[in-house]
This record gives C-alpha cells, sequence and structure tokens, in this order.
C-alpha cells in the first residue's frame, strides 16, 4: 500500500513509525512531516490549510490511505475531499469533527445520548452567562466554543473570575471567532484519564488507556500546555473502568453522531474526569491525542495498517488491538518559554541515539536548518519515549533516553510518570 500521513508533530512521528514497521506498506508520505518523520517516510511540502491540494495529491499519487493527524484539516473538510477522491481517510468528516471543533455541539450529542458529563449552559451573551456562572458560585469552566490550539478553557473557582473569563471571550474577544459562543459548565474533580477509541462509524476498539500532564511544571503547577508527557497504562483506568468507558460514553457518542447522519471514521477521543461519582467527559477530540499516541503505539503490538484501513473504511468486525503489557512513558522536552513565545533555531544534539533498547525519540517542533543541521522550530520539541516494566521502570528509561538529548534552553517535566 502507498500510505499518506498529514501533520507534522510527534503523534505523527509516532504514527508514521508504527506505519512503517507493516509489512503491507510500499510506500509511505508525509505531509508536511518533520526531519524525524523524514527517516521513515518521503517528506512532501504541502501547506495543510489547503486541504484541496492535500487530497489532489494524495490523488495523483495514488495513496490508497490517508492517515490525518491534527484536528485543524479535519474540521476545514480533509477527510471529505479525499474520500471525494475515492480514497479511504482516516479521519472523520467535518461534519463529524465538529464533535472537536464545537464545545456546546459535543455537549448536545452527550446530552441526546445520555452520556455522563459536567452539566452546563450555552451563551453568546455576558449577563446571562454571567448570572449563570454566579449560581454556581464561580466554581465553573469557562470553554470558548470553537478551536483555541487548547487554550480556550478556563477553570475558576470565584464569581469574579469567572466573570473575568466570560468577559474576555465574549466581549474582549480574545480567541476571535471560536470565543463568541462559550460553554459554562459546572467544575470536576478528579483525576484525568484519556481513553481514546477507532472507529468505523459503528463499531468501537479501544485503545489502550493513557494519562496526559498539561501542566508545564512539576507537580501539576503553571499555566496548561499541549501535554508535557503521557504514560500508559495508567493505574486509575482498569479492564473494567475501560470497558465501561466503551458501553456508556464512546459506543453512545458514535450512535448519536450516527443518527445524526454524521458517521464518525477515525480516532475518537474522551478526555474524561474520573470523580467519586463516575467517569465524566471534559471534552471529546476528532483525533489521537498528543502526546497520549506516543506512550500508545509504543505498546500496539499489532500492525497498526489494517485497523486503520478498515475504520476508514467502515468495517472494523476483523480487527483486534493487541497491546504490550508492559508499561510506556514519554517526556516532552520543549523550547525555552513554552507555553508562551518559544526561541527557535537552536542546535538539537543526541537525538538520532544511540538509544536504549526500547526506547523512540518523536520529532514534533524540529526543522532543518541551511546546513543540514537538525534545529528546534516550535513549542514542544520532541517526545523521549520508553517501554519497561511497570510504569516506575519505563520511566527510569525514558529519563535515561531524555538525558542524552541537548538543545539550548530545553526544558521538561521530572515527574512524568508518577515519578516524584
Ligand atoms: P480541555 O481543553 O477541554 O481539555 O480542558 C483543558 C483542561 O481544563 C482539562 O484538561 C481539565 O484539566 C480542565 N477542565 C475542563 N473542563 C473542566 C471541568 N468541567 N471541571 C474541571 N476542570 C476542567
Ligand atoms: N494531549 C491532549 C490532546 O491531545 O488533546
Amino acid at each position: 500500500m502507498r500510505i499518506l500521513v498529514v501533520g507534522s508533530g510527534g503523534r505523527e512521528h509516532a504514527l508514521a513509525w508504527k506505519i512503517s514497521r507493516s509489512p503491507l506498506v510500499r510506500a509511505l508520505y508525509a505531509a508536511p512531516g518533520n526531519p524525524g518523520i523524514g527517516r521513515v517516510a518521503e517528506l512532501v511540502p504541502l501547506d495543510l490549510r489547503d486541504v484541496d491540494a492535500v487530497a489532489r495529491w494524495a490523488r495523483e499519487n495514488r495513496i490508497d490511505l490517508v492517515v490525518v493527524g491534527p484536528e485543524a484539516p479535519l474540521v476545514a473538510g480533509l477527510a471529505d475531499r479525499v474520500a471525494a477522491a475515492g480514497i479511504p481517510a482516516f479521519g472523520p468528516s467535518a461534519a463529524a469533527a465538529e464533535i472537536e471543533g464545537s464545545k456546546a455541539f459535543a455537549k448536545d450529542v452527550m446530552r441526546a445520548a445520555g452520556i455522563p458529563t459536567a452539566e452546563y449552559e450555552a451563551f453568546t451573551a455576558l449577563a446571562p452567562a454571567v448570572a449563570y456562572a454566579r449560581a454556581r458560585g464561580g466554581r465553573v469552566a469557562v470553554k470558548a466554543d470553537g478551536l483555541a490550539a487548547g487554550k480556550g478553557v478556563v477553570v475558576c473557582g470565584d464569581p469574579a473570575e469567572a466573570e473575568e473569563a466570560l468577559r474576555a471571550m465574549l466581549v474582549g474577544g480574545i480567541h476571535g471567532a471560536a470565543g463568541k459562543k462559550v460553554v459554562v459548565e459546572e467544575r470536576l474533580e478528579g483525576p484525568e484519564a484519556s481513553c481514546i477509541a477507532f472507529t468505523d462509524g459503528e463499531r468501537v476498539r479501544m485503545l489502550a488507556a493513557a494519562q496526559d500532564h498539561k501542566r508545564i511544571f512539576d507537580g501539576d503547577r503553571g499555566p496548561n500546555t499541549g501535554g508535557m508527557g503521557a504514560f500508559s497504562p495508567t493505574p486509575n483506568v482498569g479492564p473494567e473502568l475501560l470497558a465501561e468507558v466503551e458501553r456508556t460514553i464512546v459506543l453512545p457518542a458514535v450512535r448519536e453522531l450516527a443518527r445524526r447522519g454524521r458517521p464518525f471514521r477515525g480516532a475518537l477521543y474522551a478526555g474524561l474526569m474520573l470523580t467519586a461519582k463516575g467517569p465524566r467527559v471534559i471534552e471529546f477530540n476528532a483525533r489521537l491525542g498528543d502526546p497520549e499516541t506516543q506512550p500508545i503505539l509504543m505498546r500496539m503490538r499489532n500492525d497498526v495498517v489494517p485497523a486503520l484501513l478498515a475504520a476508514a473504511q467502515g468495517d472494523l468486525s476483523g480487527v483486534t488491538l493487541d497491546f504490550d503489557p508492559r508499561a510506556a512513558v514519554g517526556i516532552v522536552l520543549a523550547a525555552e518559554g513554552y507555553p508562551g513565545k518559544v526561541a527557535s533555531g537552536d542546535a538539537i544534539e543526541g537525538a538520532d541515539g544511540p538509544l536504549p533498547d526500547d526506547a523512540q525519540v518523536f520529532h514534533a517542533g524540529t526543522a532543518r536548518d541551511a546546513a543540514g543541521r537538525v534545529v528546534t522550530s516550535g513549542g514542544r520539541v520532541l517526545t523521549v519515549c520508553a517501554l519497561g516494566d511497570g510504569l516506575a521502570d519505563a520511566a527510569r528509561r525514558a529519563y535515561e533516553a531524555v538525558a542524552r538529548v541537548r538543545f539550548r534552553g530545553m526544558q521538561f517535566r521530572k515527574d512524568i510518570g508518577g515519578r516524584a
């Protein structure tokens, strides 16, 4: 098969790496990819904002399967264009991707399907939104309706904080059109977990559960980021809870989307808060998580290509996923200044190995400079992953690999996978 991976982050490097190990693959391309992905795939310099151009390239180059990593091209209709070109796409249509693209739509799907989630209302005007937040003592999460690059949620502790967040979005327009509508929801407490499934629009196959570390500093302090590290399995989600999540959250969402004429083919990500009353959805994503995908795919033992193709073609019935019982930990190495404005162009040393056994370095914000050296070019630069016998061992191996990598201003958390 000839496969195209769309995207350029650590998630896409892990996908390309896993796909490249399949005996079914004759040619692997990535658009636009990054230098790490370039070691397992041929890079194609396409602009992902032009979804028609990506679909056209796939048709002209006789691609058999397009695997879409990030949400923005999905919400912009890339999977629809690829399907219209007669090529299976792993990733939902724009209509189905609205479950990530609009929080109000996602909440409406959850309400209709009886999926456990925080109580909420959606607003476009300030006064009723503030009144709703006040009535809840200000203990709410204020969420921009649209895509805001992971920065659209403010968790509030009192009415003044809630009013400030609402004013910034609805009046100040800090998220532009994405924040012209907001969801105000009950603030939940508990550990978080990421439960992701492959789905063909009807059937689902759960991936191993994972946990993400969203805050920039050790001990979950500081601002939220795209994710500073992840691990799998998570002791918070055993096999019974994962089965409950499949039955009460993922399958009902897939069925409700199908009922609305928006069948979801791809990876459906349920971001959960594990409350005292059971799991509650805090968000759905229309794609795999980053960095969760990196440790999850390190643990996947089956060939991923038949699973991706089956989901894309609408029939997962013959697919079984198989995960290594060992644990995997992934540590994000970020550039100085992340999650704010970052420097770029700093030379990276040690990322190409030699690496310890069962360790992998996935590239995210990397580029080649004029001299051909690999340099930093984004906030999250690398994800360093390792397998081990249990989380502590996996974390120890991953940090051993981290110690071999160096770039100016490199920052990372020291407590990924529970390591104090
Ligand atoms: P999201 O962008 O929806 O993943 O939200 C970002 C973060 O905000 C989540 O990872 C949670 O830590 C937090 N969050 C979102 N919704 C709630 C909620 N209802 N209660 C408490 N925290 C929340
Ligand atoms: N790591 C969280 C996400 O991918 O949304």
